[in-house]
């Protein structure tokens, strides 16, 4: 089959498309002939070893040390499932699904496993699969981040970074949680934000939210310049700061600061659920769930995409196709 394929660490030009083996289902797996998958922030930082600040050896054993320990990036995949293994009854061959790979990538291909238990589930069967794909990755980060926080009816939310791939899907989650949403992006995204839902959208480069004078009850920085000691003072008594993005001592502080402070701060890696992507999936159905796409490339092509997406600037979601599914279909 055909891969996006690195061997080094490095800058875009260190992935090839290459022809690999086609992986084999285990018992417990799902193989999925993919149609669309992303390239995420976490594509980029897994090629570049570009991880927050005091990271890099918690994150060397998943990366690799010396060269990449995944040779496939892409944490997500939309497809068909084309196999499943002997002890697999959730899913059979036809079903189209869309799936969380994690840590273990290797959506950038023609064909990835997914253990049937993961994160994976049937796709939304009014969105194509460049679509569908886009809910998974910002998705799944957002839901689980705002669910840390309980938000509920009435809340204030802040959403810094609300124009990129978890800051869209935060926006338009905490609106459906009835919460009164405030996104930051630039001012060329606002119209994109507020599409969203947000109620309010504020430009980086003319408002500073911390000293704007307004509290939230939740804030939510999906960019990695609003840690605790910045943020502290913009949220109120018995709120929430959601650092998407921490360095290795804002992980560790969180437990501390969220004692000394009664500000819940939370921080760290997610656990993806297929109960999760099942939520989303529902949300799109009902059209409640919007899929932001911003650009979609060939896997021929895939060097280009990760150019952009290294350039901090997309909006949502850069969708990667898969060669046979030029022409991706709904249902
Ligand atoms: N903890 C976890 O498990 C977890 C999971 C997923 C992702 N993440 C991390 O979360 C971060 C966000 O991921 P993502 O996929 O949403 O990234 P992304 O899509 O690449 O974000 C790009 C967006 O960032 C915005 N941005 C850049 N500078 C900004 C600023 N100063 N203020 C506000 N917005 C700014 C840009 O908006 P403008 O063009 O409008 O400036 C752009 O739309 C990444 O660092 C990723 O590694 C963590």
């Amino acid at each position: 089959m055909k891969a996006a394929v690195y061997r080094q660490f490095g800058p875009p030009d260190v992935v090839r498309v290459e022809e690999i083996a086609k992986p084999l289902p285990g018992s417990n797996e799902v193989l999925v002939k993919v149609h669309a998958s992303t390239v995420s922030a976490a594509d980029h930082r897994a090629r570049g070893r570009d991880v927050p600040r005091g990271l890099g050896l918690l994150a060397a054993p998943a990366l690799g040390i010396f060269r990449p320990r995944r040779r496939v990036l892409g944490m997500d995949v939309a497809g068909v499932v084309e196999a499943v293994g002997a002890d697999v009854s959730k899913f059979q061959p036809g079903d189209a699904v869309i799936a969380m790979l994690g840590a273990s990538f290797g959506g950038h291909a023609e064909y990835a496993c997914v253990p049937s238990e993961g994160a994976i589930t049937a796709k939304p069967r009014n969105m194509t699969f460049e679509d569908a794909v886009t809910l998974v990755f910002g998705g799944l980060t957002a839901r689980v981040f705002l669910g840390r926080a309980g938000v509920k009816p009435g809340d204030t939310v802040l959403v810094n970074g609300a124009s990129g791939a978890v800051g869209t899907a935060a926006v338009q989650l905490a609106k459906q949680l009835g919460a009164h949403v405030t996104g930051v992006s630039s001012a060329a995204n606002a119209g994109l934000v507020a599409s969203l839902g947000a109620d309010r959208v504020l430009d980086y480069s003319a408002v500073d939210v911390t000293t704007e004078g307004r509290t939230y009850d939740v804030a939510m920085d999906c960019v990695g310049n609003l840690p605790f000691e910045r943020a502290a003072a913009a949220i109120n008594p018995g709120g929430a700061l959601l650092l998407v993005v921490a360095d290795l001592k804002a992980i560790l502080l969180a437990p501390w600061r969220s004692r000394a402070s009664g500000k819940r701060v939370t921080a760290g890696r997610v656990r993806y659920t297929a109960e999760d992507l099942a939520f989303l999936v529902r949300l799109a159905e009902q059209g409640h769930y919007q899929s932001v796409r911003d650009r979609s490339y060939d896997l021929a092509d895939v060097v280009a995409a990760h150019r952009f997406v290294d350039a901090g600037r997309k909006r949502g979601n850069v969708v990667l196709q898969m060669p046979a599914s030029t022409t991706a279909r709904v249902s």
